[in-house]
């Protein structure tokens, strides 16, 4: 375990927090049905900084002249390690983590109000988890029942999350190789689905074909519930029953990521159950895969975040206008938002631990203040097309719903499109081709 990526985002933070105290929690685990839990999941900010992979582990950080690092976790226990597996145990987990001091998970309560005290902030996601107010609160009370004795509870209770989700928004190099990874694994997962694809088959069958790739190469599984959905389910944006059988004629939406380390990919890759795109298939596909290309092209340091998703826009736009499905200019199309029907998502988010990873996408109110793209940001660009059945459209588009997604990582000047499944109409068809 190289503890020094974590370690140095935790020195980051002391350094913020002045002589404050932040207390970060892990998500607990959750019971999906009688004994049987839910995969577990740890909580994002708590993994940025720890790496730490255990349920039941808080990060306490206390800033100030004597700075310390201490992992609050489970103590070893041989009857619980013989069902559950291995724990590091405090000790052993702040050696191995980086940590300053490691301490039993069971004392956390009862050392909380003296870790607080005399400390003048208090740093911490408040509203996150109703129990951790609960607790956050007790101390502090329990810090100002003992007033008479000196002690001094924290003035100030500050939203951890703000500064957090800034550092977030802009990967180091380590999140970089991550990110990376992850991509390159999905990319792979996305080839082989198209590989894999026959008429007829299901659309689960799809899902296996990922979810074997992803697995296969290590990634810890999907990065949030895949969607496979041919024909017309493409139009429905969150279609994840997956359970349908996948005509030959029609097209396939695969929106799918792996997460690796606790960082997303996210893909969509959009090809012809058959192997051959139909001419008006081919038409909406390449309209996406230009707007897909002039938004990448709107992608650099100081560019605001809007300006990706307007370049995608225009061209989507001007697309809807040839198809005959819009009148008018690009411009009237976009002021009156006659695109909304067949477009009605924007062309990306943020990527990171989260799949729609946190980081302001406004700095202020007023139309200017869209945060500005900086190097080493990733988000995706993800445009579409959507002609449901009853959505005003021609019979020869019902039921064609095509979108792109990539993951790009904005560059010192410009960017780097890092996902990399076969993607244009050659490339797909290329891929499809079965001897
Ligand atoms: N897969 C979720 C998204 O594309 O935003
Ligand atoms: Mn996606
Ligand atoms: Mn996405």
């Amino acid at each position: 375990m190289n503890h020094q990526p974590y370690s140095r985002r935790r020195e980051f933070v002391l350094d913020r927090i002045g002589d404050g105290v932040a207390i970060i929690p892990t998500a607990p685990e959750r019971l999906r049905n009688r004994d049987a839990h839910y995969p577990y999941r740890f909580d994002s900010y708590f993994w940025y900084l720890s790496g730490f992979p255990e349920p039941e582990a808080v990060i306490v950080l206390i800033g100030g002249k004597e700075a310390r690092s201490i992992l609050f976790c489970r103590e070893k226990n041989d009857e619980r390690e013989i069902w559950d597996g291995f724990r590091y145990g405090p000790a052993t987990a702040a050696e191995a983590f980086g940590f300053s001091e490691g301490q039993p998970i069971g004392t956390l309560e009862e050392k909380l109000p003296e870790l607080i005290a005399n400390h003048g902030s208090l740093w911490h996601s408040l509203g996150h988890d109703p129990a951790w107010d609960r607790r956050i609160a007790a101390a502090l009370n329990t810090v100002r029942a003992d007033s008479r004795s000196g002690a001094r509870a924290p003035g100030e209770i500050r939203d951890l999350r703000a500064l957090l989700d800034e550092m977030r928004l802009t990967k180091d190099a380590h999140e970089i190789d991550l990110m990376r990874r992850a991509a390159d694994i999905a990319s792979a997962g996305h080839a082989r689905a198209m590989h894999a694809c026959r008429p007829g088959m299901a659309e689960h069958e799809l899902e296996a074909e990922l979810a074997y790739e992803f697995r296969r190469r290590g990634a810890d599984g999907h990065a949030y519930p895949p969607i496979v959905a041919g024909g017309s389910n493409a139009c429905i944006l969150h279609y994840v029953a997956n359970n349908r059988l996948l005509a030959g004629n029609s097209l396939v939406l695969i929106d799918a990521g792996c997460e690796l380390s606790g960082y997303a990919s996210d893909i969509t890759r959009t090809f012809p159950v058959n192997g051959r795109f139909s001419a008006e298939q081919r038409t909406v596909y390449e309209i996406v895969l230009s707007a897909q290309q002039a938004a990448i092209a709107a992608i650099a340091p100081g560019a605001s975040f809007l300006a990706y998703h307007e370049a995608a826009l225009r061209v989507l736009a001007q697309g809807l206008i040839d198809l005959g499905l819009l009148s008018g200019t690009v411009d009237g199309a976009i002021e009156s938002e006659a695109y909304k029907p067949w477009y009605m998502h924007r062309t990306g988010h943020w990527l990171g631990l989260d799949v729609h990873d946190v980081g302001d996408y406004r700095r202020g109110h007023a139309d200017d203040e869209w945060t500005r793209l900086a190097a080493g940001m990733t988000l995706t660009v993800e445009p579409g097309l959507y002609f449901r059945p009853g959505a005003n459209v021609p019979d020869h588009l019902h039921g064609i719903g095509v979108r792109i997604e990539d993951d790009v990582l904005v560059s010192d000047d410009g960017c780097t499109v890092y996902t990399n499944a076969p993607k244009t109409v050659a490339e797909i068809e290329e891929v499809m081709r079965h001897a």
